[in-house]
Protein backbone atom coordinates (compact mmCIF):
# COMPACT_ATOMS: atom_id res chain seq x y z
CA UNK A 1 0.00 0.00 0.00
CA UNK A 2 1.71 3.39 -0.99
CA UNK A 3 1.00 6.53 0.92
CA UNK A 4 1.86 10.06 -0.17
CA UNK A 5 3.04 12.07 2.55
CA UNK A 6 3.45 15.86 1.92
CA UNK A 7 5.49 17.81 4.59
CA UNK A 8 6.62 14.19 5.36
CA UNK A 9 10.01 15.60 6.21
CA UNK A 10 8.58 18.35 8.57
CA UNK A 11 8.31 17.86 12.23
CA UNK A 12 4.76 15.82 12.73
CA UNK A 13 5.64 14.40 8.69
CA UNK A 14 8.67 13.04 9.59
CA UNK A 15 7.43 10.77 12.89
CA UNK A 16 4.36 9.85 11.07
CA UNK A 17 6.41 8.49 7.95
CA UNK A 18 8.23 6.49 10.70
CA UNK A 19 5.14 5.09 12.01
CA UNK A 20 4.04 4.24 8.46
CA UNK A 21 6.86 2.40 7.31
CA UNK A 22 7.33 0.98 10.69
CA UNK A 23 3.99 -0.82 9.56
CA UNK A 24 5.51 -1.83 6.41
CA UNK A 25 3.59 1.06 4.73
CA UNK A 26 5.51 2.35 1.28
CA UNK A 27 6.26 6.11 1.18
CA UNK A 28 6.21 8.51 -1.01
CA UNK A 29 7.45 11.92 0.57
CA UNK A 30 6.89 15.12 -1.10
CA UNK A 31 8.72 18.61 0.62
CA UNK A 32 10.10 21.40 -0.69
CA UNK A 33 12.54 22.08 2.48
CA UNK A 34 11.23 25.17 3.24
CA UNK A 35 11.14 24.18 6.59
CA UNK A 36 13.32 21.08 6.89
CA UNK A 37 16.39 19.57 5.65
CA UNK A 38 17.13 16.63 3.81
CA UNK A 39 19.15 15.13 6.46
CA UNK A 40 15.45 14.27 8.31
CA UNK A 41 15.91 11.18 5.60
CA UNK A 42 18.75 9.43 7.22
CA UNK A 43 17.06 9.99 10.50
CA UNK A 44 13.68 8.03 9.12
CA UNK A 45 16.10 4.80 7.41
CA UNK A 46 18.20 4.86 10.79
CA UNK A 47 14.49 4.19 12.85
CA UNK A 48 12.63 2.55 10.52
CA UNK A 49 15.19 0.83 8.49
CA UNK A 50 13.93 2.40 5.42
CA UNK A 51 14.71 5.78 2.86
CA UNK A 52 11.07 6.51 1.61
CA UNK A 53 10.96 7.83 -1.93
CA UNK A 54 11.33 11.09 -1.84
CA UNK A 55 10.75 13.91 -4.39
CA UNK A 56 11.58 17.58 -3.60
CA UNK A 57 8.33 19.22 -4.91
CA UNK A 58 7.14 22.58 -4.36
CA UNK A 59 2.80 21.75 -3.97
CA UNK A 60 2.37 25.15 -5.27
CA UNK A 61 2.87 24.29 -8.53
CA UNK A 62 0.47 22.50 -9.98
CA UNK A 63 1.50 20.56 -12.93
CA UNK A 64 4.33 19.02 -10.78
CA UNK A 65 1.61 17.85 -8.79
CA UNK A 66 -0.45 16.26 -11.79
CA UNK A 67 2.92 14.59 -12.75
CA UNK A 68 3.43 13.28 -9.67
CA UNK A 69 0.26 11.76 -9.46
CA UNK A 70 0.22 10.48 -12.82
CA UNK A 71 3.09 8.64 -12.29
CA UNK A 72 2.16 7.17 -8.78
CA UNK A 73 -1.37 5.60 -10.17
CA UNK A 74 -1.23 3.40 -7.22
CA UNK A 75 -1.12 5.56 -4.26
CA UNK A 76 -3.72 4.20 -1.41
CA UNK A 77 -3.76 7.32 0.72
CA UNK A 78 -2.61 11.06 1.34
CA UNK A 79 -1.29 12.29 4.42
CA UNK A 80 -1.03 16.55 3.95
CA UNK A 81 0.83 18.35 6.26
CA UNK A 82 2.41 20.49 4.04
CA UNK A 83 1.58 24.14 4.59
CA UNK A 84 3.02 26.94 6.59
CA UNK A 85 2.46 27.62 10.13
CA UNK A 86 3.45 30.23 11.98
CA UNK A 87 0.57 32.27 13.56
CA UNK A 88 2.54 35.58 13.69
CA UNK A 89 3.98 35.49 10.08
CA UNK A 90 0.61 34.62 8.69
CA UNK A 91 -0.73 38.55 10.56
CA UNK A 92 2.66 40.05 8.55
CA UNK A 93 2.41 37.68 5.02
CA UNK A 94 -0.82 36.75 4.37
CA UNK A 95 -0.55 36.16 1.16
CA UNK A 96 2.04 33.55 1.63
CA UNK A 97 -0.39 31.40 4.16
CA UNK A 98 -3.10 31.82 1.60
CA UNK A 99 -1.78 30.73 -1.59
CA UNK A 100 0.76 28.18 0.43
CA UNK A 101 -1.81 26.58 2.84
CA UNK A 102 -4.79 26.65 0.20
CA UNK A 103 -3.96 26.79 -3.28
CA UNK A 104 -1.80 23.36 -2.91
CA UNK A 105 -4.96 22.23 -1.24
CA UNK A 106 -7.00 22.86 -4.08
CA UNK A 107 -4.42 21.26 -6.28
CA UNK A 108 -3.74 17.90 -4.30
CA UNK A 109 -7.67 17.53 -4.09
CA UNK A 110 -7.94 17.86 -7.83
CA UNK A 111 -6.02 15.20 -8.45
CA UNK A 112 -7.61 12.71 -6.01
CA UNK A 113 -11.12 13.42 -7.36
CA UNK A 114 -10.22 11.25 -10.49
CA UNK A 115 -9.72 7.93 -8.61
CA UNK A 116 -12.88 5.65 -7.58
CA UNK A 117 -12.18 5.98 -4.00
CA UNK A 118 -9.02 8.52 -2.45
CA UNK A 119 -8.24 8.44 1.24
CA UNK A 120 -7.37 11.98 2.69
CA UNK A 121 -6.56 12.94 5.89
CA UNK A 122 -6.17 16.79 6.94
CA UNK A 123 -3.80 18.41 9.05
CA UNK A 124 -6.03 20.93 10.84
CA UNK A 125 -5.46 22.37 13.73
CA UNK A 126 -7.34 23.74 17.40
CA UNK A 127 -6.76 26.68 16.15
CA UNK A 128 -10.23 26.37 14.44
CA UNK A 129 -11.89 26.86 17.72
CA UNK A 130 -10.78 30.23 18.74
CA UNK A 131 -11.10 30.43 22.92
CA UNK A 132 -13.96 27.98 22.95
CA UNK A 133 -16.57 28.40 25.58
CA UNK A 134 -16.64 24.70 27.06
CA UNK A 135 -13.42 22.89 28.00
CA UNK A 136 -12.67 19.85 27.01
CA UNK A 137 -13.30 21.08 23.94
CA UNK A 138 -15.34 18.53 21.42
CA UNK A 139 -15.02 18.33 18.10
CA UNK A 140 -18.99 19.77 17.34
CA UNK A 141 -18.04 23.28 19.83
CA UNK A 142 -18.86 26.28 16.92
CA UNK A 143 -15.48 26.97 14.99
CA UNK A 144 -15.02 30.23 15.45
CA UNK A 145 -13.69 33.79 13.58
CA UNK A 146 -9.99 33.00 13.13
CA UNK A 147 -7.61 34.53 14.65
CA UNK A 148 -4.76 34.57 12.25
CA UNK A 149 -4.68 33.94 8.77
CA UNK A 150 -2.90 30.86 9.56
CA UNK A 151 -5.82 29.75 11.75
CA UNK A 152 -8.26 30.79 9.04
CA UNK A 153 -6.36 28.84 6.30
CA UNK A 154 -7.28 26.15 8.52
CA UNK A 155 -10.84 26.46 8.63
CA UNK A 156 -10.76 27.65 4.92
CA UNK A 157 -9.10 24.24 4.48
CA UNK A 158 -11.48 22.08 6.25
CA UNK A 159 -14.59 23.75 4.24
CA UNK A 160 -12.93 23.33 0.50
CA UNK A 161 -12.21 19.20 2.01
CA UNK A 162 -16.54 19.35 3.15
CA UNK A 163 -17.58 20.66 -0.21
CA UNK A 164 -15.71 18.67 -2.40
CA UNK A 165 -16.13 15.50 -0.28
CA UNK A 166 -19.73 16.23 -1.41
CA UNK A 167 -19.80 15.59 -5.37
CA UNK A 168 -16.47 13.50 -5.19
CA UNK A 169 -15.36 10.04 -3.40
CA UNK A 170 -12.38 11.40 -1.68
CA UNK A 171 -13.12 10.23 2.20
CA UNK A 172 -10.80 12.63 4.85
CA UNK A 173 -10.33 12.56 8.21
CA UNK A 174 -9.63 15.93 9.34
CA UNK A 175 -7.41 15.88 13.05
CA UNK A 176 -7.83 19.14 14.66
CA UNK A 177 -3.99 19.10 16.41
CA UNK A 178 -3.57 20.48 19.80
CA UNK A 179 0.25 21.47 20.86
CA UNK A 180 2.68 18.97 19.17
CA UNK A 181 5.54 18.23 21.50
CA UNK A 182 8.48 16.54 22.23
CA UNK A 183 10.72 14.18 19.80
CA UNK A 184 11.21 10.04 18.69
CA UNK A 185 12.82 8.34 21.39
CA UNK A 186 15.65 7.31 19.95
CA UNK A 187 16.58 10.98 19.06
CA UNK A 188 17.27 10.54 15.06
CA UNK A 189 14.45 13.40 14.63
CA UNK A 190 12.39 15.37 16.38
CA UNK A 191 11.44 19.63 15.80
CA UNK A 192 14.14 21.73 14.22
CA UNK A 193 12.79 25.31 14.27
CA UNK A 194 14.06 27.98 12.10
CA UNK A 195 15.37 30.66 14.02
CA UNK A 196 13.90 31.55 16.91
CA UNK A 197 10.94 29.36 18.41
CA UNK A 198 7.81 30.58 18.54
CA UNK A 199 6.44 28.10 20.44
CA UNK A 200 6.88 27.21 24.42
CA UNK A 201 8.80 23.75 24.27
CA UNK A 202 11.56 24.50 21.43
CA UNK A 203 12.48 27.87 23.33
CA UNK A 204 12.32 26.29 26.64
CA UNK A 205 14.70 23.48 25.39
CA UNK A 206 16.82 26.64 23.77
CA UNK A 207 17.23 28.09 26.52
CA UNK A 208 18.18 25.08 29.05
CA UNK A 209 20.50 24.28 26.15
CA UNK A 210 22.25 28.06 26.62
CA UNK A 211 20.95 28.78 22.99
CA UNK A 212 18.78 31.51 24.23
CA UNK A 213 18.91 33.44 27.21
CA UNK A 214 15.44 33.81 28.54
CA UNK A 215 12.31 32.72 28.22
CA UNK A 216 9.63 34.86 28.37
CA UNK A 217 6.48 34.04 29.82
CA UNK A 218 3.79 35.52 27.51
CA UNK A 219 1.42 36.75 30.47
CA UNK A 220 0.33 35.52 34.18
CA UNK A 221 -2.57 37.15 34.21
CA UNK A 222 -5.10 34.92 32.68
CA UNK A 223 -8.18 33.89 34.75
CA UNK A 224 -6.54 30.69 35.48
CA UNK A 225 -4.94 28.99 38.52
CA UNK A 226 -1.28 30.58 38.22
CA UNK A 227 -2.68 32.50 35.45
CA UNK A 228 -0.63 31.64 32.81
CA UNK A 229 -2.65 30.14 29.50
CA UNK A 230 -3.62 26.21 29.55
CA UNK A 231 -2.85 23.73 26.40
CA UNK A 232 -2.81 20.13 25.79
CA UNK A 233 0.77 19.36 24.90
CA UNK A 234 0.45 15.58 22.90
CA UNK A 235 3.89 13.59 22.45
CA UNK A 236 4.13 14.11 18.88
CA UNK A 237 4.81 9.94 18.74
CA UNK A 238 1.50 9.74 20.00
CA UNK A 239 -0.25 12.24 17.20
CA UNK A 240 1.89 10.26 14.40
CA UNK A 241 0.42 7.26 15.79
CA UNK A 242 -3.09 8.78 15.28
CA UNK A 243 -2.49 9.36 11.55
CA UNK A 244 -1.96 6.04 11.15
CA UNK A 245 -5.14 4.82 12.78
CA UNK A 246 -7.08 7.63 11.38
CA UNK A 247 -5.86 6.39 7.79
CA UNK A 248 -6.26 2.37 8.09
CA UNK A 249 -10.06 3.60 9.03
CA UNK A 250 -10.45 5.40 5.62
CA UNK A 251 -8.61 2.55 3.44
CA UNK A 252 -10.72 -0.72 5.50
CA UNK A 253 -13.53 1.68 4.60
CA UNK A 254 -14.95 1.62 8.14
CA UNK A 255 -15.80 5.80 7.93
CA UNK A 256 -19.28 6.46 8.41
CA UNK A 257 -19.10 9.98 7.05
CA UNK A 258 -17.23 11.38 4.01
CA UNK A 259 -15.26 13.69 6.46
CA UNK A 260 -15.07 12.95 9.93
CA UNK A 261 -13.33 15.38 12.30
CA UNK A 262 -11.05 14.34 15.60
CA UNK A 263 -9.70 16.74 18.37
CA UNK A 264 -5.86 14.89 18.50
CA UNK A 265 -4.82 15.45 22.54
CA UNK A 266 -4.17 13.95 25.29
CA UNK A 267 -7.59 15.32 27.12
CA UNK A 268 -5.13 16.97 29.95
CA UNK A 269 -4.50 21.20 30.01
CA UNK A 270 -1.19 22.12 31.24
CA UNK A 271 -0.65 25.60 31.83
CA UNK A 272 3.17 27.45 31.11
CA UNK A 273 4.28 27.66 34.47
CA UNK A 274 3.54 23.96 35.15
CA UNK A 275 5.36 23.08 31.65
CA UNK A 276 8.39 25.05 33.33
CA UNK A 277 8.02 23.07 36.35
CA UNK A 278 7.97 19.83 35.14
CA UNK A 279 10.67 20.69 32.26
CA UNK A 280 12.80 21.50 35.69
CA UNK A 281 12.09 18.19 37.26
CA UNK A 282 12.96 16.53 33.69
CA UNK A 283 16.10 18.28 32.85
CA UNK A 284 17.21 18.94 36.21
CA UNK A 285 18.27 22.16 35.44
CA UNK A 286 16.55 25.96 36.71
CA UNK A 287 15.30 27.51 33.68
CA UNK A 288 15.76 31.26 33.34
CA UNK A 289 12.13 32.83 32.76
CA UNK A 290 10.67 36.24 33.13
CA UNK A 291 7.03 37.20 32.91
CA UNK A 292 6.38 40.17 30.22
CA UNK A 293 2.99 41.04 28.67
CA UNK A 294 0.87 38.91 26.96
CA UNK A 295 1.37 37.81 23.60
CA UNK A 296 -1.75 39.11 20.59
CA UNK A 297 -4.18 36.39 19.40
CA UNK A 298 -3.46 33.78 22.69
CA UNK A 299 -6.05 32.05 23.68
CA UNK A 300 -6.48 31.23 27.58
CA UNK A 301 -7.54 27.49 27.67
CA UNK A 302 -7.57 24.76 25.24
CA UNK A 303 -7.58 21.10 25.69
CA UNK A 304 -9.46 18.13 23.96
CA UNK A 305 -11.81 16.46 25.14
CA UNK A 306 -10.60 13.38 23.98
CA UNK A 307 -14.09 10.83 23.90
CA UNK A 308 -14.90 10.29 20.18
CA UNK A 309 -10.97 9.90 19.68
CA UNK A 310 -10.83 7.34 22.23
CA UNK A 311 -14.02 5.71 21.44
CA UNK A 312 -14.74 6.16 17.57
CA UNK A 313 -11.09 6.30 16.17
CA UNK A 314 -9.62 4.20 18.80
CA UNK A 315 -6.81 5.72 19.70
CA UNK A 316 -5.74 7.40 22.79
CA UNK A 317 -2.53 9.00 23.93
CA UNK A 318 0.38 7.09 25.48
CA UNK A 319 2.79 9.45 26.63
CA UNK A 320 2.37 12.29 29.31
CA UNK A 321 3.82 15.94 29.76
CA UNK A 322 6.82 14.77 31.51
CA UNK A 323 7.92 11.97 28.94
CA UNK A 324 7.09 14.34 25.74
CA UNK A 325 9.53 16.80 27.46
CA UNK A 326 12.24 13.91 28.43
CA UNK A 327 12.12 13.44 24.59
CA UNK A 328 12.46 17.05 23.77
CA UNK A 329 15.01 17.43 26.36
CA UNK A 330 17.05 14.86 25.00
CA UNK A 331 17.00 15.78 21.12
CA UNK A 332 17.76 19.33 22.15
CA UNK A 333 20.99 18.00 24.09
CA UNK A 334 21.63 15.30 21.02
CA UNK A 335 21.19 17.96 18.09
CA UNK A 336 23.78 20.45 20.09
CA UNK A 337 25.81 17.43 20.62
C1 LIG B 1 1.78 27.81 24.02
C2 LIG B 1 1.70 28.69 25.25
C3 LIG B 1 2.03 31.03 24.81
C4 LIG B 1 6.19 30.77 23.59
C5 LIG B 1 0.47 27.30 18.18
C6 LIG B 1 -0.45 27.41 17.00
C7 LIG B 1 -1.15 26.10 16.77
C8 LIG B 1 -0.12 25.02 16.63
C9 LIG B 1 0.72 24.94 17.89
C10 LIG B 1 0.52 24.74 14.37
C11 LIG B 1 0.94 29.99 25.00
C12 LIG B 1 3.13 30.48 25.70
C13 LIG B 1 4.91 30.44 24.00
C14 LIG B 1 7.03 31.55 24.44
C15 LIG B 1 5.28 31.61 26.07
N1 LIG B 1 0.72 25.28 15.52
N2 LIG B 1 4.48 30.86 25.23
N3 LIG B 1 6.54 31.94 25.65
O1 LIG B 1 0.13 29.27 20.45
O2 LIG B 1 -0.87 27.29 21.72
O3 LIG B 1 -0.30 27.05 19.32
O4 LIG B 1 1.36 26.23 18.03
O5 LIG B 1 -0.31 23.97 14.00
O6 LIG B 1 -1.93 26.19 15.62
O7 LIG B 1 -1.43 28.38 17.30
O8 LIG B 1 1.51 27.20 20.97
O9 LIG B 1 3.75 26.89 21.94
O10 LIG B 1 3.25 29.06 20.71
O11 LIG B 1 2.25 28.63 22.95
O12 LIG B 1 4.86 31.98 27.18
O13 LIG B 1 8.21 31.88 24.11
O14 LIG B 1 3.02 29.08 25.63
O15 LIG B 1 1.63 32.32 25.27
O16 LIG B 1 0.22 30.30 26.18
P1 LIG B 1 0.05 27.81 20.68
P2 LIG B 1 2.78 27.96 21.60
Amino acid sequence: MKILVTGGLGFIGSHTVVELQNKGYQVVVIDNLSNSTIKVLDGIEEISGKKPDFFDIDLRDKSLVSNLFSQNLDINGVIHFAASKAVGESVQNPLLYYENNLNTLVYLLQNMQNKERSNFIFSSSCTVYGQAEVMPIVENAPVQVAMSPYGNTKQIGEEIIIDTSKVTNINTILLRYFNPIGAHPSAKIGELPIGVPQNLVPFITQTAAGIREQLSVYGADYPTADGTCIRDYIHVVDLAKAHVVALERLMNEQNIDKVEIFNVGTGQGSSVLEVIKTFEEVSQTKLNYKIVARREGDVVEAYANTDKVNTVLGWKAESNLKQALESAWLWEQKIRS
